[in-house]
């Protein structure tokens, strides 16, 4: 049937004034790393973009450099691996689509770059998604591979239900939950998705504040204006 629509969650970047949070989107990048990049690539972002995270010049260097890439030609126009740069783009879990199939009993693990962006309620519904794993209703047949989600569209998901509590442990300590790591890594793909949300955000209130503004001044040149006309 169809899907419910998922609750609103409360986000630090929502509303007008609203802006990222640093620490969750970290976070959230931690639990890409650590588990959702073993199926899903995320081929619009490059490392040295995670700066924008609050990840210092070096930290970025350090996280590239963990992936081999694979690079060339050299000059005997041979490709090689090296250590990826900050200039890479996220590595692939797959050589290519038919090899993420193949890993995936059938099912296209697809790339969550612009992901927050491609669903409708966007950040809502990926937390939604990544808590909606639930028991079958009485008669409802779950064929094998597949997985009973009460928010994706017709139930049935070829993605297994991945984030359990102290799935990560992470770095700065915060309680992994199984809400607390879908909720970052929402926010994250969010960030990932809209990267100059803060920048929209707030030439959204200058613009704003210049037509009150500017509407107070007109108002008064009217007034000036007409000021003898009776
Ligand atoms: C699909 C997110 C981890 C395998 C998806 C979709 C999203 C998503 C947003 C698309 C749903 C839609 O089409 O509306 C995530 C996140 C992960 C994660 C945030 C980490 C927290 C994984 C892992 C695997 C996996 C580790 C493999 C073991 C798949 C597959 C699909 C999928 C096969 C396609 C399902 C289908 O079309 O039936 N995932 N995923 N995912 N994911 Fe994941």
């Amino acid at each position: 049937g169809e899907a419910p629509v998922p609750p609103k969650q409360e986000w630090s970047h929502s509303g007008i004034f609203g802006t990222f949070d640093r620490a969750a989107l970290q976070r959230g990048f931690q639990v890409y790393k650590e588990v959702c990049s073993t199926c899903h690539a995320m081929n619009f972002v490059a490392y040295r973009n995670l700066e924008a995270l609050g990840f210092s010049e070096d930290e970025v260097k350090a996280i590239a450099a963990q992936y081999e890439v694979t690079a060339g030609p050299n000059d005997n126009g041979e490709m090689f691996e090296r250590p990826a740069i900050p200039a890479d783009h996220f590595k692939n879990p797959f050589p290519n689509e038919q090899a993420a199939r193949a890993a995936n009993g059938g099912a296209y693990p697809p790339d969550l770059s612009l992901m927050a962006k491609a669903r409708p309620h966007g950040e809502d519904y990926l937390y939604a998604l990544l808590v909606g794993y639930e028991d079958p209703p009485e008669g409802f047949n779950v064929p094998d591979g597949q997985y009973y989600n009460k928010y994706f569209p017709g139930h049935l998901i070829g993605m297994p239900p991945i984030l359990q509590d102290d799935s990560v442990t992470y770095a700065d300590e915060t309680p992994a939950t199984q809400a607390q790591l879908a909720h970052d890594v929402a926010a994250f793909l969010t960030w990932a998705a809209e990267p100059h949300l803060e920048a929209r955000k707030q030439t959204g209130v200058k613009v704003i504040l210049f037509l009150l503004v500017f509407t107070g001044m007109m108002y008064a040149v009217k007034r000036k204006v007409w000021a003898d006309a009776h």
